[in-house]
């Protein structure tokens, strides 16, 4: 029986001009390149420009995936956009991007899920896009996480960057089948009990400032793999597919050791895993569609492929979705 699918037509991202490497950070905090190397993989991340705003990134993305897909603002009719550092506290920095698209139609909103944010409103997108109430979606995720960092600590400063990504999804018929392209599964999850191992320390409602980000690195690492393998266990019930059918394993880019300790807990070889780390650093809601677009931009992912997106964030929140290309 054919069904209604959200199939990717196209993706896009955007860096930041500004590399900042950890020889860089090193004459800022007591650290060094091997250090970082060593316990997270990053070599360097981006930095946004003073009066380069979230909108801004994510607008980049967001035209970059258009293009990709061969269309115009005029076809979309759905942004959601995943991200924990918007503009300003309100408006949305979804209407920003619609307005800077040329946009009077459509609904833009933003959607807040930290480092799984863009797994969140994927699946968002992809339920509205089934519903019916949306025909063509920008899914994108951006972030300025420099903007909320505390630079003297060096135990987190070294960890993020700044960056957006964007897919394009579409309302398509599909036969039904395991063969379908778009969104086949998606399991989000969350636990407010881990609240206070990653978080930011202000707020519009609580201190009236904007914070900084605050994170028991130790912590996160130990649950970060067990809780990301039983959800991906949980999309791999609920499809009949297994790590033997993935083409490519995309996970949220956090940590080296992470993606690759939940690689090898999987049973994926490490030849199959998208990895942007290293360049990027941890972009939060922005490093799925940023690996997305590099891989699929560098002739890796391919129409047809079967992928496997992951993410842990702040929360805590937590998913896997299964994604044929
Ligand atoms: N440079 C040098 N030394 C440092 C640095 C640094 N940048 N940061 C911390 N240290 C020191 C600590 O002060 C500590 O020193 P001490 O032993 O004298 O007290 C020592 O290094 C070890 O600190 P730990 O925090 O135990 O180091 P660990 O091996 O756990 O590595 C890290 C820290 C990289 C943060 C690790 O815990 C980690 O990767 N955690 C996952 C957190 C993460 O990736 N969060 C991202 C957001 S969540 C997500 O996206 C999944």
């Amino acid at each position: 029986m054919s069904t209604i699918r959200s199939v990717v037509l196209g993706a896009g991202g955007y860096l930041p001009e500004k590399v900042l490497s950890n020889d860089e950070l090193s004459r800022m905090v007591q650290t060094s390149d091997e250090w970082i190397r060593q316990r997270t993989g990053i070599r360097e991340r981006r930095v946004a420009a003073d009066g380069e705003f979230t909108s801004d990134l994510g607008l980049h993305a967001a035209r970059a995936a258009l293009d990709n897909a061969g269309l115009t603002p005029a076809d979309i009719d759905l942004i959601v956009l995943a991200t924990a550092t918007p503009d300003h506290t309100f408006p949305a920095a979804a209407v920003s991007i619609q307005k800077k698209l040329g946009m009077k139609h459509g609904v833009a909103f933003d959607l807040q899920a930290v480092c799984s944010g863009f797994l969140f409103a994927l699946t968002t997108a992809d339920a509205m896009v089934r519903a019916g109430q949306a025909k063509r979606a920008l899914v994108i995720g951006a972030e300025t996480f420099s903007r909320i960092l505390d630079w003297t600590d060096r135990s987190t400063c070294v960890l993020f960057g700044d960056g957006a990504g964007a897919v394009v999804l579409s309302a398509e018929s599909q036969p039904g089948w395991r063969s379908d392209r778009g969104v086949l599964s998606a399991h989000l999850r969350s636990d407010g009990n881990y609240e206070k191992m990653l978080y930011v320390d202000g707020g519009p409602s609580s201190t009236g400032t904007v914070g900084h980000l605050r994170m028991e690195g130790r912590e996160v690492f130990k649950y970060a793999v067990g809780m990301v393998s039983d959800v991906i266990d949980e999309a791999f019930a609920a499809t009949g597919f297994t790590a033997a059918d993935i083409d490519w394993f995309v996970p949220h880019q956090a940590n080296i050791r992470i993606i690759d300790a939940t690689a090898r807990k999987l049973g994926i070889p490490i030849e199959k895993v998208i990895r942007t780390v290293d360049r990027h650093g941890n972009t939060s809601a922005a490093s799925i569609p940023l690996a997305l677009w590099e891989a699929s931009r560098d002739g890796r992912i391919k129409k047809g492929d079967l992928l496997l997106l992951e993410s842990l964030g702040g929360g805590f929140t937590w998913g896997a979705v299964l994604l044929r290309w």
